[in-house]
């Protein structure tokens, strides 16, 4: 600002409105480039510096953008390795073929809708999914063998929630599923195996699951029998609620109809769709 006026609150009023230095006449010529010159350097730095912050405010989005990609890619691919191994556990045992899949789906549905947040019901479908993978520690002669087992067998068959855990427990990613996979066979009345847990001592996970097993073993074809009606799989649920299978899950499990767990059924028989079951 050039003005003739010796006034120090129009000198202020002026800066504030934004300009950069306020000069008397009669001025220097040489006074007057002096302050246009520091001005537009002023000008030139402020300039560079909000380049520079939308540059890096741009490159900061950008990065966040790839990384939660690649997060994303990386719990996916997760999810795909332990697709492979149910896969392989359904090669070794025939009669569980789509049932790692199905009882993931009617485990979900039933966590989903007692309110599990997102990243427990993860935790979740991963044990319900990987429950048998001990199993694969079981010699075939037990595991195939048609006719009931001897007591000896039986105990070589039970260990297979201990194998399953000990297998996952040293995987970071599975630790809470490994949790589920060892409580799997646990009875909420406190009658199960291996260690006889009780109520809410058994993870809620292997709570839900514990249902969803048994409806799926219920209304799927077995070798030695044909898939029963849903409306068995649902009396006999309620039968055992409070001594197999915790109320509460089996409450949820009641409210939902027969039709939502058929369709299930029917839906998920294929391998290789954990990923899609989790969102
Ligand atoms: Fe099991």
């Amino acid at each position: 600002m050039v003005t003739a006026m010796h006034d120090i609150s129009i000198a202020l009023e002026a800066i504030r409105a934004g300009a950069y230095d306020y000069i008397l006449k009669p001025f220097e010529k040489d006074q007057l480039h002096l302050s246009v010159r520091r001005a537009l350097e002023h000008r030139r730095l402020v300039m560079d510096n909000r380049t520079y912050q939308n540059d890096l405010e741009m490159l900061v989005a950008e990065r966040t953008q790839q990384l939660s990609i690649a997060l994303q890619d990386l719990e996916q691919s997760y999810d795909y390795t332990l697709e492979a191994l149910g896969g392989a556990l359904d090669a070794k045992d025939a009669e569980t073929e789509g049932h790692c899949q199905r009882v993931t789906a009617f485990t979900i549905t039933i966590a989903r809708s007692m309110g599990v947040d997102k990243a427990q019901l993860r935790h979740i479908a991963r044990g319900a999914f990987l429950h048998d993978i001990g199993k694969m520690g079981v010699p075939d002669s037990i595991l195939t063998k048609p006719g009931p087992l001897t007591a000896q067998e039986r105990n070589v068959m039970r260990r297979h929630c201990d194998i399953g855990y000990s297998v996952l427990e040293r995987i970071p990613f599975l630790k809470e599923a490994a949790e589920i996979v060892l409580s799997h066979q646990e009875c909420y009345d406190g009658s199960g195996y291996p260690r006889g847990l009780k109520g809410e001592q058994i993870p809620l996970g292997a709570r839900i699951f514990a249902v969803a097993d048994t409806l799926d073993a219920m209304i799927s074809d077995r070798p030695y029998r044909k898939a029963l009606p849903i409306t068995t799989a649902r009396e006999e649920i309620q039968r055992f609620s409070g001594k197999q299978f915790d109320p509460k899950v089996v409450e949820v499990f009641l409210s939902h109809p027969d039709q939502l767990w058929l369709d299930l059924h029917e839906k998920v028989g294929g391998p290789f769709q954990l990923h899609e079951l989790r969102a």
